[in-house]
């Protein structure tokens, strides 16, 4: 009988701490009830104590969610683990994580703790934190490039302690495949009470081997939870990729031999709500994922995929979410075939309200659009969950003229505070002159880091969709914009992103 294995997502914690990923309660939520539809096992909802805003959307998960368990992470002191235990409290099954780390190099220099204080933090935190909630998993951060003996004391005496899970991350991305499985393998076989926990994987994709590495880890090291996010969005390289490591688990069942219980059927889906959120944009060749991943260019596959698809495809296309693009509203659908496709697509409006001005938003695209796609619907989506939350500065209107030859114009009306304002301004194109025109008006000074362009569904007729990514004081944001005006989308990619640098609060670093 083969075993589980564990999928355990990251996405809203650790994929969050990437700069500029940062989602609002909203965003986090609906981001959740896709995770709960593709059936992962754990939704790590973020870090209780780092903000009021993570603690909130936190609260929100674990009240919304019901098959899912909802955990929260949260350093080893007792605030922190105050903050998780209420933020979880309330979910169908709610789980603590907890970590300190372990590596000579973060308690000497980051924590300023000897080996000794370092395993009486653990051990005190995971019998507090035992006091509030039955699922426990404890993490040995930097455990990779920890001394080897003092990591098996720290784990034996919190699985003493009431911890359930293990987890053993490679915080750094430092870990080769081979070399980290049998780490796991050794520690498992070290650890006199290594039967009474779960043991679980965490990799950092620094070298690129984030997947090989977790795999690793399950196949050598016996690990049975795997700690990953959705298109391995994370800090710096990323995490491990959740699609990836399913899906590789799932088409080599001959050789894992475990049952994992993701309906991948609901990845795309859950790939498509990251990056438009996020602004994180996949890029084409990501496996699983990217827009070429199952497009069988070269005319040797082609004839070979007509003959016989299991000459090239290892995964039918279908299997992951993928299906020719569906025309799925139009023009004449009503408010009611709106509102339905809106819940089968897991956004769930609060009030009336918000329902009536998103449609209000659907017409006028589908005035513009004759095919309107369940990723235009997203994008509408997040654009009006951008205008509820962060309304300093709204967009109204635009326009620009240019020509070859000529420099370009562009004249932009916005709001600011409610306040309807105008500003004309040049630029070396559109984009540049409309992007300036807002910033006569709003005078941010901000960096911008990085513009990119993506056609939502493919053909001309498709909405751009503009990341915006700003940085300033130290603080790192992403505005997304959609509109089948990509000058348009530019400017309310850039509203977006001002929004965010007005109103995000400051966060506590979860390994600072
Ligand atoms: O990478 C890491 O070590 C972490 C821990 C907090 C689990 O994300
Ligand atoms: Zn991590």
């Amino acid at each position: 009988m083969s075993d589980k294995l564990i999928i355990f997502d990251t996405t809203l914690r650790d994929g969050e701490q990437s700069p500029g990923a940062s989602m609002t309660r909203d965003e986090k939520l609906r981001i959740a009830r896709q995770l709960e539809r593709l059936k992962v096992d754990v939704i790590e909802a973020g870090f209780a104590a780092s903000s009021n805003g993570d603690f909130e959307a936190i609260k929100a998960i674990a009240h919304a969610i019901k098959d899912s368990t909802v955990c929260s992470l949260s350093r080893a002191n007792d605030r922190d683990i105050t903050l998780a235990a209420d933020a979880v409290q309330g979910a169908n099954r709610a789980r603590i994580h907890t970590f300190i780390a372990t590596s000579p190099v973060h308690m000497e220099k980051k924590l300023r703790m000897t080996p000794e204080q370092v395993l009486e933090q653990a051990k005190q935190a995971v019998r507090f934190a035992r006091n509030r909630v039955a699922d426990i998993e404890f993490s040995a951060e930097d455990a990779y490039r920890s001394e080897e003996d003092f990591l098996c004391r720290v784990i034996e005496a919190v699985i003493k302690e009431g911890a359930t899970t293990i987890n053993v991350p490679d915080t750094v991305g430092y870990a080769i495949p081979e070399l980290y499985g049998n780490f796991i393998k050794r520690l498992r076989e070290r650890v006199p009470n290594s039967d009474q926990a779960i043991w679980s994987v965490h990799c950092h994709n620094d070298l690129g081997m984030a997947v090989a590495n977790s795999l690793a880890g399950v196949k050598i090291g016996g690990a049975r939870q795997v700690e990953c996010t959705i298109n391995g969005l994370g800090e710096r390289a990323g995490n491990c990729s959740l699609e990836e490591v399913v899906m590789a688990v799932r088409t080599r069942r001959d050789y894992f031999d475990l049952d994992v219980g993701i309906d991948t059927t609901q990845i795309l889906a859950a790939s498509r709500m990251v990056s438009q959120t996020t602004g994180f944009v996949v890029q084409p060749n990501k496996a699983i994922v990217g827009a070429n991943a199952f497009a069988h260019a070269s005319g040797i596959h082609q004839d070979g995929m007509m003959k016989a698809r299991d000459t090239y495809e290892i995964m039918r296309a279908e299997d992951v979410g993928w299906t020719a693009n569906k025309i799925v509203l139009g023009k004449l659908s009503g408010r009611n075939a709106f509102k339905q496709r809106l819940a089968e697509l897991g956004v769930l409006m609060e009030s009336e309200v918000d329902v009536n001005l998103t449609f209000a938003k659907f017409k006028e695209l589908a005035d513009r659009k004759s095919e309107i796609f369940d990723e235009d619907i997203l994008a509408l989506v997040s654009e009006e969950n951008v205008a509820q939350s962060h309304d300093q500065f709204g967009f109204v209107s635009l326009s620009q003229h240019s020509e070859t030859g000529e420099m370009p114009q562009a004249t932009v009306v916005m709001t600011i505070g409610g306040k309807e304002v105008t500003a004309t301004a040049n630029g070396n194109g559109p984009v540049d002159a409309s992007l300036k025109a807002i910033e006569a008006n709003v005078k941010s000074g901000a960096e911008m880091v990085l513009y990119s362009v993506n056609a939502i569904s493919g053909s001309t007729e498709s909405q751009g969709e503009v990341t915006v990514r700003l940085q300033s004081n130290g603080r790192i944001v992403n505005g997304v914009g959609a509109d089948p005006d990509i000058v348009v989308a530019s400017a309310k990619a850039y509203l977006s992103a001002l929004n965010k640098l007005q109103s995000q609060a400051e966060r506590v670093a979860a390994q600072g």
